[in-house]
């Protein structure tokens, strides 16, 4: 199938906790991970202020259904991907995948230097996939402060420590 990604509007923020939430489901397909299905999500008005504040990027169906979205913040030149979900109904159709393309065309366009994300290491639809689309592994070093923070709060929050890594994709 194909999409539309655009910019996000306001008006598209309730619509969104509806997808973080459905794309999540897709962690119960592994029994260490289903927890993160029942996990809180990111409420309308924090979506609200992200498409104001922040970089969001919406994929449209043919038929205009929201499918997915993707949220990055600039860090120090770097596009920064904090959030990416595509509901249930919609997955394994490019989305995905697009929504990230969006995210790197962006960066590319605004001369950043890297896009960079953390994720899970070992689930299929994570590491591998951006590994397939360029991105690499990295050990986060003090240029890098955000992606330490990240993996920090995500270990707080519950992640295996040895599960997450933080990735790149150089611009330059
Ligand atoms: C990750 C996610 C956004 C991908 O969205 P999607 O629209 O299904 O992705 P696409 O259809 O564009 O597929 C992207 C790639 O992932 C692979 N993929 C998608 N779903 C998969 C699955 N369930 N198992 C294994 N691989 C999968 C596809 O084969 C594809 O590979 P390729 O592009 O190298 O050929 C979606 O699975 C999701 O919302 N997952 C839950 C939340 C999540 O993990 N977010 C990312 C956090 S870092």
């Amino acid at each position: 199938m194909s999409f539309v990604v655009r910019r996000a509007r306001q008006n598209d923020a309730a619509a969104l906790p509806a997808i973080e939430r459905s794309a999540a489901e897709l962690f119960r397909t592994d029994p260490t991970l289903a927890w993160l299905a029942d996990t809180d999500v990111a409420s309308a008005a924090q979506h609200r202020q992200a498409i104001d504040n922040a970089y969001v990027w919406i994929a449209e169906s043919a038929t205009a259904r929201l499918a997915g979205f993707i949220r990055a913040r600039a860090i120090a030149k770097q596009l920064h991907i904090e959030e990416l979900s595509v509901s249930q109904a919609f997955q394994g159709q490019g989305a995905g995948r697009q929504l990230v393309l969006a995210a790197i065309e962006h960066a590319r366009l605004q001369h950043m230097h890297a896009v960079t994300l953390t994720t899970f290491r070992d689930v299929p639809w994570n590491a591998p996939f951006y590994q397939r689309m360029g991105f690499v592994e990295v050990e986060p070093g003090e240029h890098e402060a955000h992606l330490l923070d990240a993996l920090q709060k995500e270990i707080e929050h519950g992640f295996a420590a040895e599960r997450r890594c933080a990735m790149h994709l150089p611009l330059d």
